[in-house]
C-alpha cells in the first residue's frame, strides 16, 4: 500500500455564524485526490456500479481519501450513490467533496440552475444519496448566468452556517466571480481545469487564489484520458462517449496531441515510470496547484495513478516536458477562464 500525499494544504476559515458567535473551521485538502465523474460512466459508457465501487476503494486503500463528486454525476446520482457503498464502514476514512447547481433534463441535457432554493434542495438529495449528514466541502458547481452570484453563495453560506458543510468552493468562477462570492461566503477552493496541454487559469485566476490563500483544485489533469497514451491514431469514439464533442479529439488537434503524448511517453520510459504517474506528478508540481483530481474506472488504473504520489521529478525532467508543451503550441479550443 502506497502512503500519504506529500503536501497538505491546510485552510482555516473563521466566519460568524447567524448567532454572531465567531467559529472557526478547518479542511486539509491533499496533493491528489479521486475525481468521481467517470464512475458513473459519463465520459464513455459501460462503467459497471461493482467497478465504481472498487475504484473508490482502492483509492482509499492507496491513501487517497479525498472524494469529489457532485450531484450532476449520473443523471440520477450514479456516482454519490457507489461512493456511498464503497465507504460503508469507512466513512471517517474519507472527505467528501460534492457540487450542486448543476441538473440532467430530459434528453440529456444539463442544466445550470443556482438559485437557492434549489442549491439547498440537491443538497439535501446528495447526502440521502452518500449516505452521510455532512459534506467536508460543497462547490457551487457554475455560476449560473441567470441569477447574481451572490444569491447562489447566499444559500451555500447558509449550508456553511448551519454545519450542513464544512467549507465552500466555487468551480468554474473567474476571478471577478470569486470576489462577489466571497463577499458573501468564506470561500475556500477554486476548482477549474488544467494540465499539461490546458493552463488557462496561470496568468490571472492562479495568482488571484494564491493571494488570497484559495486552494486550486485542478480536474482533467488527464485530459479525459488523453494523457494516459491509451488512445490510438485511428482512435473512433462511440457516440456514448462525450469526448468527441472537443476539439482537443477531433482531426490535426488530435493527431498534434498524440505527438505531444509520445513525447512524454518517451521520457517516462526513459526513467523507467508510467506516463500517467509522470503525467499526474507534473501537475501535482506546479506552482499555486492545491489538488490533482484524477478520474479512473478500475482499481488498476487507480493503483497506477497512486504511484505518482511516490514520483520524484528531476529539474531536467521537468525542463523536458515543459520544451514539449512548448513544441505543441498554441490549442484550439481552449476554454475561457
Ligand atoms: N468542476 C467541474 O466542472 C469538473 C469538470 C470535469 C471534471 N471534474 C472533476 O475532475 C475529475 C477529473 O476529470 P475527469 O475524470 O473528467 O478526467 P481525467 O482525470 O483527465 O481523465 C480520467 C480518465 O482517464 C482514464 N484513465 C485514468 N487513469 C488511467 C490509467 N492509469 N490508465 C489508462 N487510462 C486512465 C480513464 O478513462 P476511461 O474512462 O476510458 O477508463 C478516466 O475516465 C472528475 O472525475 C471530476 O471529479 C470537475
Amino acid at each position: 500500500m502506497l502512503k500519504l500525499p506529500r503536501k497538505h494544504h491546510t485552510n482555516q476559515i473563521s466566519h460568524l455564524v447567524n448567532n454572531g458567535a465567531r467559529v472557526k473551521k478547518q479542511i486539509t485538502l491533499p496533493s491528489l485526490a479521486l475525481g468521481c465523474w467517470p464512475l458513473a460512466g459519463m465520459t464513455r459508457g459501460g462503467v459497471t456500479r461493482q467497478a465504481a465501487i472498487e475504484t473508490v476503494a482502492a483509492a482509499i486503500d492507496h491513501g487517497i481519501t479525498h472524494l469529489d463528486t457532485a450531484y450532476c454525476y449520473g443523471e440520477h446520482g450514479e456516482s454519490e450513490r457507489a461512493i456511498a457503498k464503497a465507504i460503508r464502514g469507512r466513512q471517517n476514512e474519507v472527505t467528501i467533496a460534492s457540487k450542486c447547481g448543476i441538473h440532467w433534463q430530459a434528453g440529456k441535457k444539463q442544466a445550470v440552475d443556482g438559485r437557492p432554493d434549489t442549491i439547498i434542495r440537491e443538497v439535501k438529495e446528495s447526502l440521502v444519496r452518500l449516505e452521510i449528514d455532512r459534506l467536508d466541502l460543497l462547490y457551487l458547481h457554475t455560476p449560473d448566468p441567470n441569477i447574481p452570484i451572490q444569491e447562489s453563495a447566499g444559500a451555500l453560506r447558509r449550508l456553511l452556517d448551519e454545519g450542513i458543510v464544512g467549507a465552500v468552493g466555487l468551480s468554474n468562477g473567474n476571478v471577478e466571480e470569486c470576489q462577489l462570492f466571497a463577499e458573501i461566503c468564506p470561500l475556500t477552493a477554486c476548482q477549474r481545469h488544467f494540465n499539461m496541454l490546458q493552463q488557462e487559469i496561470r496568468p490571472v485566476l492562479l495568482p488571484y487564489c494564491q493571494s488570497k490563500r484559495i486552494a486550486m483544485v485542478a480536474y482533467w489533469p488527464l485530459m479525459k484520458g488523453l494523457l494516459t497514451g491509451r488512445m490510438t491514431r485511428d482512435q473512433v469514439f462511440s457516440h456514448t462517449d462525450s469526448r468527441h464533442k472537443y476539439l482537443m479529439f477531433q482531426g490535426e488537434e488530435f493527431q498534434k496531441n498524440l505527438d505531444f503524448v509520445d513525447a512524454i511517453q518517451s521520457l517516462a520510459a526513459q526513467q523507467n515510470r508510467s506516463l500517467v504517474s509522470l503525467v499526474l506528478a507534473w501537475t501535482m508540481a506546479q506552482k499555486g496547484i492545491t489538488t490533482v483530481l484524477f478520474g479512473a474506472t478500475s482499481a488498476k488504473q487507480v493503483a497506477t495513478n497512486a504511484q505518482a504520489l511516490a514520483c520524484h521529478l528531476e529539474d531536467s525532467t521537468v525542463f523536458a516536458i515543459n520544451e514539449a508543451i512548448q513544441q505543441r503550441g498554441p490549442i484550439l479550443g481552449s476554454r475561457k477562464v
